[in-house]
């Protein structure tokens, strides 16, 4: 069969399924059940598929049409500007958190050294994309999940960074090494109430590890602030990412461990989503 043909059927199920972007998607997992590009595939469209590959194919567009995101079946994701490693064991890289490196980029523009700690890297997108642009900042990052460690290792190896950082695999409760210039993190902040409500892609498929905030939504990001106030230097900063309707409960929270506000940064939706704080003396 063509594989014109096969994309067309593929289209079908996944639109019969309430798939979005059926085509694209299609396209995307039929590179990789052939192992070639998306242009390629668009350029020779009428080139016979293998029944191996055929396969491959039919299986992958079953796990689509079940909700898996396309990013753990191609396992990639493009994030800044760079792509990821990326499988289920951590979270997909979101675009609203490319705001905590663009933020990182604009304060320290002028600073050639700075020695930060990510707290929950995952894939490592934050992290491995500050080091990427940066060639003289050095990264620690921590996160309590030993897969994530696993998957940032490869993404830090493949984007060339891996001399200038270290990773630990720990609960940010037990960790107290070093003193940072600047600390960022993007922990998980869903109230677990309200973990139902998020998308089928989402519960189903990501670790619940990177979603869970616990009764309140706030149990991580609480803890982060209080070891932050440990782990950073004097009028060093922390760049915290938030849902949309904590920035009360979290400036209290930063307050209260002597943090003084910058600025809180809007997504590209308007919602509020990232806070800029600087520590000062207690
Ligand atoms: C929302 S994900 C963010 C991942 C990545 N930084 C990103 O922006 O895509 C939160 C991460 O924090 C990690 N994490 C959750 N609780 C933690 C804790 N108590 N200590 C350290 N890491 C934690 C999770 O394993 C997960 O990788």
């Amino acid at each position: 069969m063509k594989l014109e043909t096969v994309i067309y059927k593929a289209y079908q199920k996944l639109k019969n399924n309430n798939i979005k972007s059926a085509m694209l998607d299609s396209e995307l997992l039929m590179a990789k059940a052939i192992n070639e590009s998306r242009e390629y595939i668009i350029l020779n469209s009428n080139k016979d598929i293998g029944e191996k590959d055929y396969n491959n194919f039919q299986t992958m567009i079953t796990q689509r049409s079940n909700g898996k995101p396309i990013a753990y079946l191609t396992n990639k994701k493009i994030f800044w500007k760079y792509e990821f490693f990326v499988n289920n064991e951590v979270l997909i890289p979101r675009p609203d958190t490319e705001i905590i490196v663009e933020q990182v980029l604009k304060i320290y523009k002028n600073k050639k050294k700075i020695n930060f700690l990510d707290i929950g890297f995952g894939s490592g997108c934050i992290l491995l994309s500050i080091l990427k642009e940066r060639k003289d900042f050095m990264g620690t990052g921590v996160d309590i999940s030993n897969h994530a460690l696993k998957v940032c290792k490869i993404n830090a190896y493949k984007l060339g960074v891996k001399s200038r950082i270290r990773l630990f695999n720990s609960d940010i409760d037990k960790f107290s090494l070093g003193k940072y210039d600047l600390i960022i993190s993007n922990p998980p902040y869903i109230k677990n109430i309200e973990l139902k409500y998020l998308e089928k892609d989402v519960i189903n498929f990501e670790p619940r590890l990177a979603l869970r905030g616990g009764l309140d939504g706030i149990s991580e990001i609480r803890k982060v602030i209080k070891k932050s106030s440990e782990l950073i230097k004097n009028g060093g900063k922390l760049i915290l990412e938030i849902a949309h309707n904590q920035k009360k409960e979290v400036k209290q929270l930063l307050r209260k461990n002597s943090f003084y506000i910058n600025s809180v940064i809007k997504d590209l939706a308007n919602n509020d989503r990232c806070i800029i704080s600087t520590k000062i003396n207690d």
